[in-house]
C-alpha cells in the first residue's frame, strides 16, 4: 500500500516535468503557451505553478510509464490513464489539456486538472478520487502559502486556483482554494491548524455568493475568524486581478472584507425590493435574523441605523424589534 503511494506519486511528478517540457520546449506545447500568455500567466508564473500541456495524442504518457517501467493498472488506479474500452491497453486520461499540477500539502503533485482551451465541457478535466487524491482534504497551493499564512496569521480563501495563481502574481502569497468541490469539515480542520483567521474571497457571480454563505457557518464552528472579500460586478478575483491590478485588488477588495453580518445584509438588500410595504417587510424580518444574534451592541446598532434609513421605520422601533427578537434567541 505504501509503495502503491508513492509509485503513483512518483509517477505524478514524471507527468507534471512531461507536461511541463511539451509546454515549454516543444512545438505541440506553442498553442497553449499562448493561450496562458494570453491569460497573463507570465513565464515565471508558469515555472512557479509547473503548468504544462497534455497533447492530443491518445498515448503520450502510456507511453512513457511504460518505458519507465510504471505497473499501468496502478497507473489507471492513480488517475493519470484509462484502461480502453473493449480492448486491451490504456490511454492518457488527459488529453489536449493545459495542465496544472495539484500538490499536497508537502509540496509533491498528487493529482492534476486541465484546463480545455476555449468552449467545452468540461471546463475543467480533475484526476478522480484516488489513493493519493483527496478532494474535501485538499488545499491548492497549501504548501507554497503555509509560511506567509503563519507570517500574517490569516489565510485568504479563493474558489479557483486561477484565482489563487494570480493573486500570487500580486503578491498576495497566502492564498489556497478548494479543488472544485463545496468547503468540507477536513478543509475547515486543515485551515484551522494553520491560523484563526480566514479571508473568503469567492467569485462574484450567483454561485460564488451563494457557497460563501454556505462556508461562513462552517468556518466559524470551526473557531475560524471569518471576514468576507467582496467583488463588483460578478467578477471572480482573477478576472479583477487583470482588470484593475493587484494595488487595487490587495486594498480595496481584500483589506476591505466585510464582517459576515455585513455581507449577509448587503446580499439580502440585493434580493429584496423594498418598493412597497410586502417588499420592506420581509427585507426587514430577514435582516433583523442577522442583526438579533450579533453580540456587539455596537455593531448591532450601526446595523439597525443602516436599516432604518433603509425602510424608513424610526431607530427606536427596529431597536425594540431586535431586542424581542434578541429575547426569543435565548
Ligand atoms: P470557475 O468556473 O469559477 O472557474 O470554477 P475559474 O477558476 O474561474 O476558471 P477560469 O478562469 O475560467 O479558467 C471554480 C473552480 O471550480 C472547479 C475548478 O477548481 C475551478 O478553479 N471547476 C470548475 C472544476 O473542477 N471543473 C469545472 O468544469 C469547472
Ligand atoms: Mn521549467
Ligand atoms: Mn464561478
Ligand atoms: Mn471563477
Ligand atoms: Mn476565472
Amino acid at each position: 500500500q505504501h509503495e502503491a503511494r508513492e509509485q503513483i506519486i512518483e509517477a505524478h511528478e514524471l507527468a507534471a516535468k512531461l507536461y511541463h517540457y511539451i509546454l515549454m520546449n516543444t512545438v505541440h506545447g506553442q498553442e497553449a503557451l499562448a493561450y496562458l500568455r494570453e491569460r497573463s500567466f507570465s513565464d515565471k508564473l508558469i515555472e512557479q505553478f509547473q503548468m504544462g500541456y497534455a497533447p492530443p495524442q491518445w498515448d503520450t504518457l502510456v507511453q512513457l510509464l511504460m518505458k519507465r517501467n510504471f505497473p499501468l493498472r496502478l497507473m489507471e488506479q492513480g488517475g493519470l490513464i484509462s484502461a480502453r474500452h473493449q480492448q486491451e491497453g490504456f490511454v492518457d486520461r488527459f488529453r489536449d489539456r493545459v495542465m496544472f499540477p495539484i500538490w499536497d500539502r508537502n509540496g509533491k503533485v498528487v493529482g492534476f486538472s486541465g484546463r480545455i482551451m476555449g468552449e467545452g465541457q468540461p471546463k475543467y478535466l480533475n484526476s478522480p478520487e484516488t489513493m493519493v487524491f483527496n478532494k474535501s482534504k485538499l488545499l491548492y497551493n497549501l504548501h507554497q502559502a503555509r509560511p506567509q499564512i503563519k507570517r500574517t496569521g490569516q489565510v485568504v480563501l479563493f474558489e479557483g486556483f486561477a484565482d489563487v495563481i494570480q493573486a500570487w502574481n500580486g503578491e498576495v502569497l497566502n492564498g489556497v482554494a478548494t479543488m472544485g468541490t463545496a468547503l468540507t469539515q477536513e478543509h475547515v480542520t486543515a485551515l484551522k491548524r494553520l491560523t484563526d483567521r480566514v479571508v473568503i474571497c469567492f467569485d462574484g457571480d450567483d454561485a460564488g455568493q451563494a457557497s460563501t454563505l454556505k462556508s461562513v457557518p462552517m468556518l466559524e464552528a470551526g473557531g475560524l475568524h471569518v471576514a468576507v472579500a467582496m467583488l463588483p460586478d460578478r467578477l471572480d478575483p482573477d478576472e479583477y486581478l487583470k482588470k484593475y491590478g493587484a494595488e487595487r485588488f490587495r486594498h480595496t477588495i481584500l483589506a476591505a472584507a466585510v464582517t459576515p453580518a455585513k455581507f449577509q445584509l448587503l446580499s439580502l438588500r440585493k434580493h429584496h425590493t423594498l418598493l412597497e410595504d410586502d417588499g420592506k417587510r420581509r427585507y426587514m424580518d430577514e435582516a433583523m435574523k442577522v442583526i438579533a444574534p450579533i453580540d456587539s451592541p455596537a455593531e448591532r446598532e450601526m446595523h439597525l441605523k443602516e436599516l432604518s434609513a433603509q425602510v424608513d421605520i424610526s431607530l427606536e422601533a427596529l431597536k425594540q424589534e431586535c431586542f424581542e427578537v434578541r429575547q426569543k434567541l435565548q
